[in-house]
C-alpha cells in the first residue's frame, strides 16, 4: 500500500475503535465523506493496523454494476475468510431478494453464526467499503448484524459517500438507520501541510507544485481546502466560498492562482 498522508484524528479515533472491539465492545463506524476525499484509504488503513493487532480481517465492497448478485460486499467477506462461509450464502441466494421474510432472517441468522464463529479466537474487523453501492439486502444484514450479533470481538468499519455527494436510492431510510447505530467519523480536506508531504514524496510533481500549496496557504489558510487525488486529478482543490480559488486538475502545470488571486 502506498504511504499515508494526514488523518491523524481519524486514526486516533479507528485505533480506539479497535483497542474497543478487542477488548469486547462490539461497534459501527463509518467513514463519511465525498468521493476521491480518502475514505477506502483511510480504511484499508484501519485494516492493516487491524492485522497488526491480530485481528482476522475480512473485506467486502458494494457493487454499483447493474446485474451485481445480492449481497455482494457480503459475498465479498464470505470470500475473504473461508469457502464454508461462501456456501452459506450461495445455499439460499432467493431469499436475499424480496420481501424481507422468514427464509431471509435464516439466511442471515446462518450466515451471522457461521462468520462469528471464524472470530471465536481472535477478534474480527469487517470491513465494507462504497454502502453507498450496496443493494437492500446488503444493508440489511448489516442492521442485523449489528442489531443480532453480540457475542465475540468485532468491529464493522464501511465507508459511505456523504449526503450531498449521494444519488438517492432504496437504500436511503435503511442507511439513516445503520447511520443511528454507527460511529460516524467525517473524512474532510487533507491540511495543506499534509498535502504538501504528499507532494513533495510523489514522484509526478515538479518544482511548482510543491511550492503551489505553499503560496496558497501563505495567502488565504482559511479559503482552501485540498483533497487527495481521484482518478482524473493529482490534487484537487475545492471551493468554499466565492472567494476561494479555481479548481485545479493538474498538479504538473502551474496554477492560475497566487497571492493576489486567491484574495
Ligand atoms: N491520506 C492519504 N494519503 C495518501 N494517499 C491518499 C490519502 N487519501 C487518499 N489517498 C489516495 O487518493 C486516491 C483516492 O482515495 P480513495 O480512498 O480511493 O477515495 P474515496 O474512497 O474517498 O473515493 C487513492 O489513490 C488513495 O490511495
Ligand atoms: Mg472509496
Amino acid at each position: 500500500m502506498t504511504a499515508l498522508f494526514g488523518r491523524a484524528r481519524e486514526l486516533t479515533l479507528l485505533d480506539a475503535r479497535l483497542a474497543a472491539a478487542a477488548s469486547g465492545q462490539r461497534g459501527l463506524a463509518l467513514l463519511e465523506g465525498e468521493p476521491g476525499i480518502g475514505e477506502t484509504r483511510l480504511a484499508d488503513e484501519a485494516c492493516e493496523r487491524a492485522r497488526a493487532r491480530d485481528f482476522l480481517v475480512a473485506r467486502g465492497a458494494a457493487l454499483s454494476d447493474a446485474g451485481a448478485p445480492a449481497l455482494a460486499c457480503w459475498r465479498a467477506v464470505a470470500r475473504s475468510l473461508s469457502q464454508a462461509l461462501r456456501k452459506v450464502l450461495d445455499a439460499d441466494a432467493s431469499s436475499s431478494s424480496g420481501a424481507v421474510d422468514e427464509a431471509r432472517w435464516r439466511l442471515f441468522e446462518a450466515f451471522a453464526d457461521a462468520l462469528s464463529s471464524h472470530a471465536r479466537d481472535k477478534p474480527l474487523l469487517i470491513m465494507l467499503d462504497d454502502l453507498h453501492d450496496a443493494d437492500v439486502a446488503s444493508v440489511e444484514l448489516l442492521l442485523f448484524w449489528v442489531r443480532n450479533v453480540q457475542h465475540g470481538c468485532w468491529l464493522v468499519i464501511g465507508t459511505l459517500r456523504d449526503a450531498a455527494s449521494r444519488v438517492s436510492s432504496a437504500n436511503d431510510a435503511l442507511l439513516a438507520r445503520i447511520q443511528r447505530k454507527a460511529e460516524t467519523i467525517q473524512v474532510g480536506p487533507l491540511s495543506l501541510d499534509d498535502v504538501s508531504a504528499w507532494m513533495r514524496m510523489s514522484p509526478w510533481t515538479n518544482s511548482n507544485s510543491v511550492t503551489w500549496p505553499a503560496r496558497i496557504s501563505a495567502s488565504r489558510p482559511t479559503h482552501n481546502s485540498l483533497r487527495p487525488s481521484g482518478r482524473r486529478t493529482i490534487i484537487g482543490l475545492r471551493r468554499c466560498c466565492a472567494r476561494c480559488v479555481r479548481p485545479c486538475t493538474g498538479a504538473s502545470t502551474t496554477p492560475n492562482v497566487g497571492p493576489n488571486r486567491a484574495g
